[in-house]
């Protein structure tokens, strides 16, 4: 079988319930590259009790940021493994301009090419109800909403019958601080970005599968012009 074409590693940039996991997913799924969410990461270690899923479930549910240097580590093994070797979409990392900057290093130091951010547009009001809104899948992660998204069977997964819970970090209260915590340490990557040249801003208040065409259809463009500008 050939080899899956090789991209630049995506970024997907924007605040919490922009829908930034929805698109990483099936966007990485029609590209043939892994999707990695740090927050599915520090969720998956903290539902098998690891220290380090300790640390990040409290941090977590107050709605603050984990270390720079513990994220920055989980995301370098990360993307050490082969099945990066032709592109990858970070899902909420980096998260402050001091993960930013080393990733660029990262991305340096290992030859690969530096990123293209995606950042994603969506109102206030839609953010909340999204994220109140919002179920999981426990066993293959797909993310539904009650509103916008709603499974077939009440409760359950429409590819594998599985429970769909609410996260605990989807309560009013902590989605307060998770929204402040983004304007805080993250808004200031779309200038990061700007700088670089390296940043695409989509509505994001699009449904789904629309939003994924589209995205689909910039980076086409993107790669299209950076060939034939090289
Ligand atoms: P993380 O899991 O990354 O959460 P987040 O960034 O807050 O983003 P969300 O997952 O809440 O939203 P999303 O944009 O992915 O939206 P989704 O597609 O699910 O991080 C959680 C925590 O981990 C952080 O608070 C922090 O503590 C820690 N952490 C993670 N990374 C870190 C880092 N780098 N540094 C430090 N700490 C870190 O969609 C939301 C809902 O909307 C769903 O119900 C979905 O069905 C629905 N929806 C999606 N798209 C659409 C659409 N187009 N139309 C209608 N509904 C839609």
């Amino acid at each position: 079988m050939a080899a899956a074409p090789s991209i630049r590693p995506l970024v997907f940039l924007g605040p919490p319930g922009a829908g930034k996991g929805t698109q990483a997913r099936s966007v990485a799924e029609r590209l043939g590259v892994p999707q990695i969410s740090t927050g599915d990461m520090f969720r998956d270690h903290a539902a098998r009790g690891t220290d380090l899923g300790r640390q990040a479930k409290a941090v977590m549910e107050r709605g603050e940021l984990v270390s720079d240097d513990i994220v920055v580590g989980m995301v370098a093994e990360r993307i050490a493994r082969p099945d990066c070797a032709n592109g990858f979409i970070l899902d909420g990392f980096p998260r402050t301009v001091p993960q930013a900057e080393r990733l660029e290093a990262l991305l340096a130091q290992s030859g690969r090419p530096s990123v293209l951010a995606v950042n994603f547009n969506l109102s206030y009001t839609n953010l909340v109800r999204r994220l109140t809104g919002r179920r999981t899948c426990v066993l293959c992660g797909e993310i539904y909403n009650i509103y916008f998204r709603p499974p077939k069977a009440e409760g359950r997964c429409d590819r594998d019958g599985g429970e769909l819970t609410q996260r605990a970090d989807d309560r009013e209260e902590v989605i307060r601080e998770r929204l402040s915590a983004y304007e805080r340490q993250t808004q200031p990557l779309i200038d990061f970005y700007r700088q670089r040249r390296a940043l695409l801003d989509v509505d994001a208040e699009a449904p789904p599968e629309e939003l994924t065409r589209r995205l689909l259809a910039l980076l086409a463009e993107e790669k299209q012009s950076a060939g034939s500008a090289a």
